[in-house]
């Protein structure tokens, strides 16, 4: 049996007969392309994601429990001299480095372009997501007269639009030779029955397999043995779109040092009992962030002999790994979790369809779903108005809106 006729036989054994129909009629060119597109995917796991959307979810005596953190404002003095020496040396001795994921959508935003490119309406001027990021780096390569390496995740999708728009900026004054762009991992689109979605470019529709895919990227792109070579030991890890995230927060990294775990998350307290934000807890034994809508309601609004939300610390994607852990984590199967979108697609007659309600599954691996595979991790409580300025929303909350004002404070009380 030659390559083709494998796949072929791969599409019937999987139910992908609407495939080999539409291959007849393609012409030889554009019948390899999309061969060799199939060659690549791993048709049996993008079954059992399908598969797994049919399931019942399966209710668990699941052991949830509050965590542990340390809130940054309460530390002693003592304790803030020795988080801070800690982690300096590790910055100073150029074992440091920083990943920005930059690989997503951004669709609630709106903006037609990768999300760093949106440009924040600060200071009447304006500053590009990008560009505000590379200068909190350049702050720190001051302070710490270094140069930390900047990795940045992209998508297959805005590759190519990054590159050209960090060139165009020459990346808002950071040394290029120091900027690495890699991209994530991809997953087809699935259709209620099963069925590959195919798009008008006459190939199988992928989508980028969500922020918990930048550990395996990191390897198979090459980027974690880039970061061993130059001798990296830990990794920040975070968002292109938080106006304010601390890329280089000394005390976190100390903290993380002082308490010999593996990874250390900022968290920031929720605003209420009710707010619609993960938060971290123990399940069952294990480092976990749970979504608002599986956090019993009870438990939600439970208090400690403080009167404290005793599940209160939200994750705001702010997270630092060992190169190890990192190396752990990218060879362990990911959990996906499934999103049902209304995803455009091609018949069998090439006509295109858009439809006008979900119809079709997307699959998403989440950064925090990493957490269970080890027995501790570091929290460290910051404050919203000096780590939080997320832009998520075109309007209301979490918008340009809230978090041009929230960057703006934020800096004038730093005058
Ligand atoms: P979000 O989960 O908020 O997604 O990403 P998003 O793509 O920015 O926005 P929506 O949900 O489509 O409106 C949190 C962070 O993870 C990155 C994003 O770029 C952002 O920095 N991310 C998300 C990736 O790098 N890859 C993904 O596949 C998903």
């Amino acid at each position: 049996m030659d390559r083709n006729e494998e796949i072929i036989t791969l599409l019937k054994m999987y139910n992908q007969h609407h495939i080999i129909k539409l291959l007849d009629k393609l012409n030889e060119k554009q019948k390899q392309n999309l061969l060799e597109q199939i060659s690549n995917i791993d048709l049996h796991q993008v079954m059992e994601l399908y598969d797994n959307t049919k399931k019942e979810i399966e209710i668990k005596e699941n052991k949830i429990e509050s965590i542990q953190y340390l809130d940054k404002e309460k530390l002693t003095k003592m304790e803030q001299d020795k988080f801070r020496e800690l982690g300096e040396k590790v910055i100073v001795s150029a074992q440091y480095a920083v990943v920005t994921m930059a690989g997503g959508q951004g669709t609630r935003l709106g903006h037609t372009g990768p999300k760093g490119t949106f440009k924040l309406d600060v200071y009447g001027k304006g500053k590009y997501l990008f560009e505000i990021l590379a200068e909190n780096l350049k702050e720190a390569n001051k302070k710490y007269n270094t140069i930390i390496p900047w990795y940045i995740m992209t998508s297959k999708e805005n590759n190519d639009e990054t590159q050209e728009f960090l060139e165009k900026n020459n990346y808002f004054g950071y040394e290029k030779k120091h900027v690495m762009l890699f991209k994530q991992g991809e997953l087809p689109l699935i259709d209620e029955n099963g069925k590959l979605l195919i798009g008008n470019n006459l190939k199988i529709k992928e989508a980028s397999n969500g922020n918990g895919g930048v550990f395996a990227s990191l390897r198979t792109s090459g980027m974690l043995s880039d970061m061993k070579e130059r001798g990296i030991k830990w990794v920040f890890i975070g968002g292109v779109d938080n106006a304010i995230l601390k890329m280089v927060d000394v005390i976190l990294l100390g903290m993380a040092i002082c308490k010999n775990v593996q990874i250390a998350s900022k968290s920031v307290v929720k605003a209420n009992a009710h707010e619609k934000v993960g938060v971290f807890c123990k399940m069952n034994g294990h480092p976990k962030v749970i979504e608002y809508s599986e956090l019993p309601e009870k438990m939600a609004e439970e208090v400690d002999d403080n009167g404290e939300l005793k599940f209160s610390e939200s994750h705001i994607m702010c997270n630092l790994f060992t190169i190890e852990a990192i190396e752990k984590i990218s060879k362990e199967p990911l959990i996906y979790h499934s999103a049902f979108k209304k995803n455009s697609y091609i018949d069998e007659n090439c006509k295109e369809i858009i439809p006008d309600k979900p119809n079709s599954y997307k699959f998403e691996a989440f950064i925090f779903d990493s957490f269970e595979l080890f027995d501790d991790i570091a929290i460290l409580r910051g404050k919203r108005e000096d780590d939080f300025a997320p832009v998520k929303n075109k309007e209301g909350v979490d918008s340009p809106k809230t978090a041009k004002e929230l960057y703006e404070k934020y800096w004038e009380r730093q005058k």
